[in-house]
């Protein structure tokens, strides 16, 4: 199976809103303007995967002044509610908005090759940082059991398995609390969310963020 990641083109939208569709039970999918929004914004940002033709996943993430949000932020303060008008050109953090893959298709390495696009994205761009709240869609299952601290700490503990947690600790981000109340229509999460970080060592605070440059995707919108 090969996998090939490009950027999202305007083409993808109707395909975008599909697979998060069959992907989130409670989670509604992003509209039209939304991802019209982001498209407009941030092009480079947004990641496509596609096997064989087919489009089975997606990256989406903007850039923000992470001192405006810091350690109490909700999906709707950093994404202004789903809008992306947060999206700050001189923010050095790269915000992980979504990310997902076709049921079908997990397992694979495609959820991989998305989050090294980020990377690579951020270290090109020379940005500090990737943060994003990640899902805890296993948490449901243990609520009336354990707080979701105590589901996070067993999980990388590794006496419970979340695939989201795993998934993100595997690729190397670190674990820096919950975020309680994060997105309230997220109900295996019972709203809540992890706050992931992955620092780019190569980050050199004496040089301005710099454009992404063209022939780091092939296709662009
Ligand atoms: C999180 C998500 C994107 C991961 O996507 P994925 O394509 O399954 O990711 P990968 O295949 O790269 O990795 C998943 C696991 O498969 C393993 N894997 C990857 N390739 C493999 C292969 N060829 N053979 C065996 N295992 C493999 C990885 O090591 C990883 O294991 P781990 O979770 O124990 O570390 C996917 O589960 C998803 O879409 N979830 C629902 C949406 C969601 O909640 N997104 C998160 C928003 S915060």
């Amino acid at each position: 199976m090969s996998v090939r990641i490009r950027h999202m083109l305007r083409s993808d939208v109707a395909a975008a809103i599909a697979l998060q569709d069959r992907v989130y039970r409670s989670i509604p999918p992003f509209t039209p303007d939304q991802f019209d929004s982001l498209l407009g914004r941030f092009p480079d940002g947004q990641f496509v995967a596609e096997v064989d033709g087919k489009f089975v996943g997606m990256a989406i993430s903007l850039l923000v002044l992470w001192d405006d949000y810091s350690l109490h932020h909700t999906w709707d303060s950093v994404t202004g509610s789903c809008e992306f008008d947060t999206h700050d050109q001189n923010g050095r953090t790269l915000y992980g908005a979504e990310v997902c893959v076709d049921m079908n298709y997990r397992g694979q390495g495609i959820g991989h090759a998305l989050y090294e696009a980020r990377k690579k994205l951020c270290c090109a761009m020379n940005l500090k940082r990737i943060i994003a709240g990640g899902r805890l869609p296993g948490y449901h299952k243990h609520a009336t059991r354990m707080s979701p601290e105590e589901y996070a700490k067993r999980v990388i503990w590794g006496d419970l398995h979340d695939e989201v947690l795993r998934f993100q600790l595997g690729e190397g981000f670190n674990y820096c609390g919950i975020l309680h109340g994060y997105l309230s229509t997220d109900v295996e999460s019972i709203g809540n969310a992890t706050l992931i970080v992955w620092l780019n060592k190569d980050y050199d605070p004496s040089l301005p963020t710099q454009p992404a440059p063209p022939e780091l995707f092939k296709e662009r919108p």
